[in-house]
């Protein structure tokens, strides 16, 4: 069964979800002579049986793994690659991996003649839920992560259920603080199917995540309001990132920042006790890290100031109203901030 979520926008396309998705691919990339393949060695082998299954002539690409695949050095390879063997305009990227593969197949494919057909084929919880849908690709600079890039949505996202069985454990559990993300968000639904911790709720949990998403970007495609929203947790959370020098998995930071982020909302009057506590005890579950050294205020405090996200000098937070119901808290004052840290600072 493959179940179709539908992302709208100027360039609309589907996210599938289900098991075995191979024979999904070719009625994606119709009318393409070649296809670049691109993954990193841990998906060697998938990567070769999707290149298997296709009619067209492949190129396949191995990559660094994971942020080492992520740079300009790479992507001009995969552009000599596409050059040498004769890519045009109709021709198709497939990034098979995780985030960092797709995030670079993506950003390969939006530069290549201005832009060719890309499809990723997810493979981590995190690629499927988050990094390949809204249409994001970009790579890494010296001066930061993901600073170069280009919005250019796929021609259909595959998320094949089955990869996930090989995915590290901690890179699931990681996954997860986004899914749980979307449930604090917009899904309390996905808060009961975490609270049940039945592995056989995953496949509804992504389905739901990237629902959530789906929406979002529909309708904000290029990043100018609502989709705000999805950075529920991520002002404290890449603060966080950024002192631990990018060594701290993405959803690892973002659990700190959710009940910093639930905090915040609480003692700004708008948040009930109930649902921010909900935060500490949903993200404990799944074993996902909730506190962060006191110590680091000061460092945390500067890193959020110089956020991309924060607007002119006013810090904007993305705090809840309820369950289900986000909003903007701008400029609350550094004794709310530093109380609500003392949450998580232990
Ligand atoms: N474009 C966007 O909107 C967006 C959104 C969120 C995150 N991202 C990006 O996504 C990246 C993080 O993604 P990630 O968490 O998937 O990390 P990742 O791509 O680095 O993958 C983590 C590790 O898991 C391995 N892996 C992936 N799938 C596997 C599988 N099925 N079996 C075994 N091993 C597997 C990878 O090879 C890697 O070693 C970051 O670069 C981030 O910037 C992008
Ligand atoms: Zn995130």
């Amino acid at each position: 069964m493959v179940t179709r979520i539908h992302v709208g926008g100027d360039r609309p396309y589907d996210v599938l979800v289900g098991r075995d998705l191979g024979g999904e691919l070719p009625g994606l990339i119709d009318g393409a002579a070649r296809v670049a393949v691109l993954y990193a060695a841990p998906l060697r082998e998938r990567a070769e049986r999707i290149a298997g299954g296709l009619g067209q002539r492949v190129t396949p690409i191995e990559v660094p793994d994971a942020e080492r695949g992520k740079t300009v050095e790479v992507a001009a390879r995969c552009w000599d690659e596409l050059g040498a063997a004769g890519f045009t305009r109709t021709d198709v990227v497939v990034g098979v991996g995780g985030g960092a593969v797709t995030d670079l197949a993506g950003f390969v494919a939006a530069s290549w003649l201005r832009g060719v057909r890309w499809v990723p084929v997810s493979t981590s919880l995190l690629g499927m839920v988050d990094a390949s849908v809204g249409g994001k690709t970009g790579v890494n600079i010296a001066a930061g992560k993901n600073l170069v890039g280009a919005f250019h949505p796929p021609a259909g996202v595959l998320c094949d259920l089955d990869a996930l069985d090989t995915l590290p454990a901690d890179d699931l559990t990681a996954g997860l603080a986004e899914v749980i993300k979307c449930g604090f968000i917009a899904d309390p639904r996905i808060l009961e199917l975490v609270e049940e911790q039945r592995p056989e709720n995953l496949p509804e949990l992504v389905e739901r995540a990237i629902r959530v998403k789906a929406e979002v970007v529909s309708f904000d495609l290029k990043e100018s309001g609502l989709r705000e929203i999805l950075n529920y947790g991520h002002t404290l959370g890449h603060a966080i990132e950024k002192r631990e020098k990018y060594t701290w998995k993405h959803g690892h930071a973002i659990s700190v920042g959710l009940i910093f982020a639930a905090e915040l909302s609480r003692l700004s009057g708008r948040l009930d006790d109930a649902t921010a506590r909900r935060h500490r005890a949903v993200l404990e579950m799944t074993g996902l890290p909730t506190a962060y050294p006191p110590e680091a205020w000061n460092d945390l405090l500067g890193a959020m100031r110089v956020d991309k996200k924060a607007r002119a000098d006013t810090l904007r937070f993305v705090v809840l109203d309820g369950l289900a119901k986000p909003g903007i808290l701008t400029g609350p004052d550094e004794d709310m901030l530093r109380e609500a840290y003392a949450e998580v600072a232990r």
